[in-house]
């Protein structure tokens, strides 16, 4: 009791409102886990007010159902990207499960405006220098622990080591968990193309398997994890070796499937090899000690830590003042929309204070 007023003194916390783009895989898992959790009362003065896909929006300063907003957004009205901040509450969370460009653009916009951001979009801190720094200078305001390793405490951990005065030297990861699944079941006794047809199968790789096969999304992960250790290196700082052939990466989509099979020859001679010297093949992105960077197919001894673990697993080491000799090494499912959607609540239930 107030000893003034005589009257209860009761903490009344105003809601933070959230919107959600992106309504696929990862925004359907996150409507799914956000209806679990706020019906176990765990999501606090989190309001969910407004939702969008790429072709409809809805809204509502009350609160929208998770449950049954996917029914609802066909009737919606078309999106206008430039306006989602309008309206929103300073402190609002807008949370991205898209893998738009147009989108990551406006995050240093919205955290300019006094909005927080989460992200499931690799674009924003993995995009150019510029936008990464944008971002970066409000780094309390920005959740990007679904970008890489899908929550894994891979970007947490750098940071917090840089923030302990520890120096990063030099980071290798396992970053991909489509291509750990599929490097993990290659024994050859089935063609490489025929294990990438069913990963497709499984929703394992992106519906064109080939984003995956260029490493252009492990390079993009090598740049977040580079950044968040203090290097703010950019793609033209990377050496890229792509999986896929030249043949495969300029067939069209439609002979894609026969066009699969110019992989079989190339990954059959490089697991020979390997098996030959005892060696597992996965594909690692580095970022060396003497600033070099690199993502590509290795073969790594069996007792590497990147060689070990299964299935989707993301494996990284890193190495500082403090893991000099030994690498402090992370390891768990890295992909998955389960994980990464329990990821940006997490980020938000840290940047939003829900
Ligand atoms: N899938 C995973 O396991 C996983 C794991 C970690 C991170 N991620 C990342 O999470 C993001 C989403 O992945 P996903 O698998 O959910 O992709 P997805 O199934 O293709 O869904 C993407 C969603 O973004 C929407 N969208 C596109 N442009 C938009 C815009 N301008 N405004 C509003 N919405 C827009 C799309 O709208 P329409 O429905 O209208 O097309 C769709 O709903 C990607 O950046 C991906 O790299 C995915």
């Amino acid at each position: 009791m107030s000893a003034l007023l005589d009257i209860p003194l009761t903490v009344v916390r105003p809601a933070v409102a959230v919107a959600l783009l992106g309504t696929g895989v990862v925004g359907g898992a996150f409507l799914d886990r956000w209806s679990r959790l706020s019906g176990l009362g765990l999501l606090g003065e989190l309001r969910l007010v407004h939702v969008a896909n790429s072709r409809h929006e809805v809204g509502h300063a009350a609160g929208l159902d998770p449950g049954g907003v996917r029914d609802e957004l066909p009737a919606g009205r078309a999106p206008m990207l430039g306006e989602v901040g309008v309206g929103l509450p300073e402190g609002s969370v807008v949370v991205d499960a898209t893998a738009s460009d147009d989108v990551a653009r406006w995050h240093p916009l919205w955290l300019e405006a006094g909005l927080r951001v989460v992200t499931a979009n690799k674009a924003g801190v993995g995009g150019d220098l510029a936008r990464y720094r944008a971002i970066d200078a409000h780094r309390a305001h920005y959740g990007d622990s679904a970008t890489v390793g899908a929550g894994l405490p891979l970007l947490r951990s750098l940071r917090s080591l840089r923030a302990g005065g520890d120096r990063v030297h030099a980071i290798a990861g396992v970053l991909s968990g489509s291509l750990a699944w599929l490097l993990d079941a290659y024994d050859g006794s089935t063609p490489f193309s025929e294990l990438v047809r069913q990963a497709r199968r499984r929703g394992l790789t992106e519906p064109d398997p080939r984003q995956d096969l260029s490493g252009a999304d492990v390079l993009r992960k090598l740049l977040i994890l580079a950044r968040a250790a203090g290097r703010d290196i950019t793609t033209a700082d990377v050496v890229v070796t792509p999986l896929a052939p030249a043949a495969l990466a300029t067939a069209p989509l439609a002979g894609l499937d026969a066009a699969l099979s110019a992989l079989d020859e190339p990954l059959r001679r490089a697991l020979a090899a390997a098996a030959a010297d005892g060696r597992r093949l996965r594909f690692v992105a580095r970022l060396d000690a003497d600033g070099g960077a690199r993502v590509g197919l290795e073969a790594l001894a069996p007792d590497d830590p990147l060689a070990g673990g299964g299935g989707c697993d993301n494996r990284v080491s890193v190495w500082s003042d403090r893991y000099a000799d030994s690498p402090l090494v992370i390891q768990g499912p890295g992909a998955g929309a389960e994980v990464t959607a329990a990821a940006l609540i997490d980020d938000i239930l840290r940047v939003g204070g829900g």
